[in-house]
């Protein structure tokens, strides 16, 4: 169902690799709404996944950008305000990697330039392209740039690992940068924490499948799916959440403010027995 939300609104996605994405979702959504927007992913992402697929279905082009890197991110930036016709709407940073994770390597045994690298691509990339969006002037008044959270950053997940500190980490830049584009270009700033999503970097966290279901039996209305995630993020992109700042949004069912559920007090006196 659309409403015509972003009608006349343009951005740039980021992250969409398959179509298991949020960030895939999310383009599949915002298109639906009437939003015109520029893909993009890491060069590397490119070969691995079916973004020219996503672009055909919405009529967009792709722009290869590695997050990390401010040169690429002022050519997608310039790029983009160039095909789009005007200055941007909305942006979705849907990002994050960590080494240490892929590598299998625990929090307490980190390989610190890979913990690095993680920082890099799922946390200071989103400061990188702020700063970008800032100083080009990119944003247009009252538009709203999104990056994706988990809860991690707030509680202890064990396997989620160095993610949990780029995540913390993330959500203040969220917060500092959201200030000076507040101030000076009345532009909104906000992170969503979603619940456990069987993505491919959702699924690379160890023991993800207890995650997601000890998650989903804890939640009283279930886990968030990623397109529940992509709805929540439209409002973020539309004119109806106009002074919605600086906040970190929980998107997960109830997960955050529940101590125990029913469910989970079952499976764990069934355990005793
Ligand atoms: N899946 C979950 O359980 C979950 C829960 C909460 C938050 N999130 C967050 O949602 C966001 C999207 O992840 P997803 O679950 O859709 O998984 P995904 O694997 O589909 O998306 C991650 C994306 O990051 C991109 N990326 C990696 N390095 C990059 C770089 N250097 N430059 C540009 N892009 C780069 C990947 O190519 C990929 O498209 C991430 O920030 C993730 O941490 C996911």
């Amino acid at each position: 169902m659309s409403y015509g939300l972003l009608t006349e609104k343009k951005g740039i996605i980021f992250g969409a690799l398959d179509e298991n994405s949020i960030a895939w979702k999310t383009a599949v959504r915002v298109h639906e709404e009437g939003g015109q927007f520029i893909l993009t992913n890491a060069p590397v992402a490119m070969r691995m996944g079916s973004i020219n697929d996503l672009a055909q279905q919405t009529n967009s082009q792709v722009i290869p950008a590695d997050a990390t890197s401010i040169e690429d991110l002022e050519n997608l930036i310039d790029q983009s305000i160039k095909i789009l016709g005007g200055k941007l709407d909305f942006v979705l940073h849907s990002i994050g990697m960590s080494v240490n994770v892929r590598k299998g390597r625990p929090y307490t045994d980190q390989n610190h330039s890979w913990t690095a690298k993680g920082w890099d691509v799922s946390a200071g990339s989103f400061h990188k392209l702020m700063q970008v969006l800032y100083k080009k002037d990119a944003m247009n008044k009252w538009g709203s740039i999104v990056a994706l959270s988990y809860m991690a950053a707030q509680r202890v997940f064990p396997d989620y690992n160095d993610m949990a500190d780029n995540k913390a980490y993330l959500e203040s830049i969220a917060r500092s940068f959201g200030y000076f584009f507040g101030r000076d270009k009345k532009v909104r700033v906000n992170t969503i924490s979603q619940s456990p999503t069987p993505t491919t970097a959702g699924k690379g966290v160890k023991g993800f499948d207890g995650f997601i279901s000890y998650a989903e039996k804890m939640s009283p209305l279930g886990n968030a799916t990623a397109l529940d995630c992509a709805n929540y993020t439209i409002t973020l992109f539309s004119d109806l959440t106009k002074r919605v700042t600086l906040q970190n949004l929980y998107n997960d069912g109830g997960f955050s403010n529940m101590g125990v559920s029913d469910a989970v007090m079952v499976d764990m006196v069934d355990n005793k027995e």
